[in-house]
């Protein structure tokens, strides 16, 4: 009661609870910031690592066949792509004609032929997932939580819409969401979704499309980048039911790819409810595009993890300011991919693809890189126009970086030792993971020159700072942000995580003391899992937090209540056998945003 902190606490959980999203692991009613001795992630089992493959869209748009989409399956046998992990071949809108009046979907059989079988409406694609599962390959589809999809409402041209009434032509899953995936996984045996959620977003009573008759109405649970007006609890819900369904038709291995771009506090949520999450609007084939698409993702290193990964979307590589007429593009493109352990979904056509194009995609060592089973998304240091990001890979001492030059001018960058956690004045070999060559060993930093946009991707190994100890900046897949303290009014806005590797939530630097370091910044009011797997004997940090109000910090190992500290005063707790390490702060915020904290320092000793 030193702070009168346990009425503040009290009231907390009160107006969390009124707030009851990301609590899908809590029994109603429960405080959401109890510990609840769970990695409340969606499901393992299910891509992890990154999926990779090809999708129509980039290339095709609605203007899509079979054909097309079978030549790049093949291709990518050909090419020797697939054996090199792009195994999902996805299909993308267009593919509904209608719904049925029986609640079942059918399959627009001009565009898939081989869907068309004797006595059946619907027609069925399962001789299409037949054919890439003979090769190999696994099958993707698309969906969209509303009623209607994105192609419907921003793709007036296409020659594939749905057809039929209104009702008809609602092809997406809202009020259908069991039937739909029992379709899809159980009869026609997909095994990837990307849902989309134009359908709660863009048919308002007022816009052209709806008033004219076209479509019915629907009450928005998404305004675009306007979250304190979206509804995040209802578009989570609908992602909960469909996520249910998949694993209850497709298994443990159906992929979930959830699409609603980062609006509606996806970040808090998403990672409980499927394994990607699309941080960005779409990608457009052009450097300014792209740079949207990384930094609405590239802070997002404590929202990824195996079973549940960032999407800064498709790869535009092959297009505009990624062809082949831009090779440094191109490669930037897919450097930040990889760095950032993005999906690698292929948007090209493949039927007759230049050689340097699959070379690119192809490099072995750039693909170990987005693959490293760790699962450890990329933390990144900015200075001007460009930007290292540092990724901690799965063998002792390696790390992945990448140097990144945004703008039009030839520039340097530089990765040092404290940002590697290497040990300082130790040696570390270096490699060029695009040549594929290894580059002079060095000591203490690697300064590279760079070309206007345009990235170079580095393997390193080294020794590690103290090899005893485990920071938290280093196993952000092993961190899981369950409750980070904020609201759909005080949310941070569209593109903006709550909570940061070595930095605060506000971009600043973690400091202690007029001094940098590491450790993860956040919100009070904040409930944080750690999947330690029995693999520690210690947690270690330094609670700071910014302004005056009193903060209480509380850390529990598999649920049980292993240390409670004030800010600046220093944690070291047995967590010795714990599965999940929880770390909760508390405090007192009215009704704005709670004061900002960081766990300085935290880290597992062994
Ligand atoms: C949305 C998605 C895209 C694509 C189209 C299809 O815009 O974000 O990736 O799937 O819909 O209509």
């Amino acid at each position: 009661m030193r702070f009168g902190l346990m009425a503040n606490a009290a009231s907390v959980a009160a107006v969390l609870s009124l707030w009851s999203s990301s609590t899908g692991a809590l029994a109603a009613g429960q405080d959401p910031l109890s510990p609840t001795g769970r990695f409340s992630t969606y499901a393992t089992a299910a891509a992890p690592t990154p999926p990779m493959g090809w999708n129509p869209w980039n290339a095709f748009r609605t203007d899509v066949d079979e054909a097309k989409v079978r030549g790049s399956a093949l291709a990518l046998v050909d090419t020797g792509l697939a054996a090199k992990g792009y195994r999902y071949v996805n299909i993308d809108d267009g593919w509904a004609l209608r719904r049925l009046d029986d609640g079942t979907l059918r399959i627009r059989d001009s565009m898939f032929p081989s869907s068309k079988v004797a006595n059946s409406r619907t027609g069925s694609f399962k001789p299409f997932t037949n054919y890439l599962h003979g090769l190999g390959l696994k099958a993707g589809i698309y969906s969209d939580i509303g009623p209607n999809t994105c192609a419907q409402r921003w793709d007036a041209q296409s020659p594939n819409l749905p057809e039929g009434s209104v009702k008809e032509r609602q092809v997406g899953s809202f009020g259908h969401a069991a039937k739909d995936i029992e379709q899809i996984f159980g009869t026609w045996r997909f095994d990837y979704i990307k849902i989309d959620a134009c359908g709660v977003a863009d048919y308002t009573p007022d816009v052209e499309p709806v008033k004219s008759g076209r479509f019915a109405a629907f009450s928005p649970y998404i305004i675009r980048n306007d979250i304190p007006a979206s509804q995040p609890d209802k578009v989570e819900a609908l992602y909960a039911t469909l996520g249910d369904a998949i694993r209850q038709w497709g298994g443990p291995e159906a992929v979930l790819s959830i699409c609603a771009w980062g609006e509606a506090m996806a970040p808090l949520w998403a990672g409980n409810r499927g394994n990607l999450s699309r941080t960005s609007p779409d990608i457009e084939f052009n450097w300014a595009s792209m740079l949207t698409s990384i930094d609405s993702t590239v802070d997002g290193a404590l929202y990824a993890g195996p079973g549940h990964w960032n999407d800064p979307d498709m790869l535009a590589v092959g297009h505009g300011d990624f062809d082949l007429a831009h090779p440094d593009g191109a490669r930037a493109h897919v450097t930040m991919w990889a760095i950032m352990a993005a999906p690698l979904l292929l948007g090209f056509d493949l039927r007759g693809a230049p050689q340097p194009l699959v070379d690119l995609v192809g490099n072995p060592e750039m693909i170990a890189v987005d693959q490293d089973v760790a699962g450890n998304q990329g933390v990144p240091y900015r200075t001007g126009n460009t930007m290292t990001v540092v990724r901690t890979l799965a063998a002792p001492g390696a790390r992945a970086v990448a140097l990144f030059n945004r703008g039009d001018t030839a520039t340097s960058a530089t990765v040092t030792w404290a940002q590697l956690g290497f040990a300082p004045g130790s040696g570390a070999t270096v490699r060029d993971v695009w040549a594929r060559r290894p580059l002079e060993p060095a000591t203490d930093r690697v300064t590279m020159t760079l070309k206007p946009r345009s990235a170079m991707l580095l393997t390193l190994t080294g020794v590690p700072a103290d090899a005893s100890a485990t920071p938290l900046a280093e196993i952000p897949a092993r961190v899981h942000i369950a409750v980070d303290g904020l609201t759909p009014r005080t949310a941070l806005p569209r593109g903006k995580f709550p909570a940061r590797v070595n930095a605060m939530p506000d971009g600043a630097p973690i400091e202690r003391g007029g001094r940098p370091a590491s450790g993860i910044g956040l919100f009070a009011n904040s409930r944080v899992e750690v999947r330690a797997d029995g693999l520690f004997k210690r947690f270690k940090a330094i609670p700071i937090a910014t302004g005056n109000s009193p903060v209480r910090y509380r850390v529990y190992a598999d649920r049980a209540l292993v240390a409670e500290s004030a800010t600046g005063k220093a944690i070291d707790a047995d967590v010795r056998g714990a599965r999940v390490i929880e770390l909760v702060a508390l405090a007192s915020s009215g009704s704005g945003r709670p004061p900002m904290i960081a766990w300085s320092d935290a880290k597992l000793t062994r």
